[in-house]
């Protein structure tokens, strides 16, 4: 019997499309590629934006600066971009899509921009469209998502999804320094570009929060609006505090149910608590927590990013449409349920670790403890810290509504005695985030 052939076009050689196409041409691997896909695959061309940088492990002849022309290829049966970013990346998708040819990606900026779009155009012409290492890099949790747990009804995803900031953040909680020593190392490492907006903003962990949700409960899988906040004011103050009172500040991936059709999702920092699993998800590792009504908790942890990780995950994918290719199908995407309804972030109760520089007088603390009872935010627990003229309070709210807490901060802040309002972060606390 022949073996079919599965031709497949790369575009992008740079940390993940560089190690794919050595994992596709590793001869230790070519029995096991052949068995996983049920074809032979063959790289007919690796796009790139300069064929004249040398690149190991990679025939200098499959290379070529013509991403489109590759991508309409009429002998190509998958694409994979590994570009990045919105354009150009979605033009090849949609050209490949729209002849019928089945696309992997790794781009988690493309897919919760314009996920929707992609996945009809791919179902519309009998095309697979698979995105696993857009969330976690390395960490297969969206298949798991979408096969091993399609039938259970998902409570709670939280994910540690982003490594820059979890560098930064374990730095700060391993070393006590401040947010900006931590940053510029990890900038120095490797681990952060030089404009580290998209991480430290918690743009890229919001983008992830679409992705996982849309699979977890069937939300849409791009054009929403995801709550955010990012990790530019953690300092190292409240790095110790969380850490003097049993927690470790985290930047959280958040989608859960509220209710019954309520969905509500988030990017933010978080007080976890340190038996928690996520707790000891150090450095640049990510990791990802479901809560299932009938599986439990479950976690995933690994390599959130890096070249090899990364392209093995996309190699899960390539094996899957290619397997997919050879028996005429395609995987139908997940519908999407129109009964869910976005909880904003306002209407989630939780826990909240609030701390203030006040001047150290009297008639102070009456006067903050009376803002919070306005509000009917009731006090857990409070510490006080004096420096000179001035204290710091650090207060553990009850879990109180987040809009309630958020008008306590701005009534707060602008009382005579309270210099500023240090932090205002969430504590994992029971059910709640
Ligand atoms: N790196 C990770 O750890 C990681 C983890 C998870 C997901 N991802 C995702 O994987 C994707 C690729 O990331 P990466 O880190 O491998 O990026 P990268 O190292 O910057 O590589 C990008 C590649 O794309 C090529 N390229 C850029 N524009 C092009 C164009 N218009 N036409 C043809 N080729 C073009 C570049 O060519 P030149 O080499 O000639 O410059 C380079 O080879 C992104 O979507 C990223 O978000 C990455």
């Amino acid at each position: 019997m022949n073996t079919p052939r599965i031709r497949v076009g790369v575009i992008g050689a740079g940390f993940v499309g560089g190690a794919l196409v050595q994992l596709l041409s590793d001869e230790s691997r070519h029995i096991a590629l052949l068995d996983a896909a049920t074809a032979s695959l063959e790289v007919v061309g690796v796009a790139v934006r300069d064929a004249q940088k040398p690149r190991a492990g990679i025939d200098p002849a499959l290379l070529t600066t013509d991403a489109l022309a590759l991508a309409n290829r009429e002998d190509l049966d998958i694409l994979v971009e590994l570009v990045g970013g919105v354009e150009p990346a979605r033009t090849y998708i949609v050209a490949a899509l729209r002849r019928g040819v089945s696309v992997v990606t790794a781009n988690k900026a493309l897919m919760a921009e314009c996920g929707t779009e992609l996945s009809q155009i791919a179902h519309e012409h009998g095309a697979d469209l698979f995105y696993e290492a857009a969330v976690g890099g390395g960490i297969p949790i969206l298949r798991a998502l979408r096969t091993s747990l399609a039938g259970e009804r998902i409570e709670r995803v939280m994910g540690i999804v982003n490594g820059t900031t979890n560098f930064v953040l374990s730095k700060m909680t391993s070393e006590g320094s401040d947010y900006d020593v931590a940053l510029a190392e990890a900038q120095a490492l490797g681990y952060a570009e030089a404009d580290p907006t998209a991480d430290v903003e918690a743009f890229d962990a919001a983008a992830k929060v679409q992705i996982l949700s849309s699979l977890a409960f069937g939300t849409e899988l791009s054009g929403e609006e995801i709550y955010r906040e990012g990790i530019t004011g953690v300092r190292a103050i409240d790095v110790d505090f969380a850490r003097r009172t049993g927690y470790v500040i985290k930047l959280l991936g958040v989608a859960e149910r509220v209710g019954e059709h309520g969905i509500s999702r988030r990017a933010h920092p978080a007080l976890v608590p340190v038996e928690h699993p996520l707790a000891s998800v150090h450095g640049a590792m990510n990791a990802v927590f479901v809560e299932g009504a009938k599986s439990g908790p479950l976690m995933w942890l690994g390599q959130g990013a890096g070249g090899e990780p990364t392209a093995t995950a996309v190699l899960g994918d390539v094996l899957h449409a290619a397997r997919n290719r050879v028996s005429g199908r395609h995987d139908v995407p997940f519908s999407v349920d129109d009964r869910l309804q976005s909880v904003s972030a306002g209407d989630i109760k939780s826990v909240f670790y609030i701390s203030l520089d006040v001047l150290d007088e009297p008639g102070v603390l009456a006067s903050v403890a009376g803002i919070f009872g306005n509000h009917g935010v009731s006090i857990q627990s409070m510490e006080q810290s004096g420096f000179g003229d001035e204290a710091r309070l650090s207060f553990v709210t009850h879990s109180a509504l987040t809009q309630n807490v958020h008008a306590t901060i701005d009534d707060l802040a602008k009382l005579e005695s309270v210099d500023s309002v240090g932090a205002c972060f969430r504590v994992i606390d029971g059910g709640a985030a």
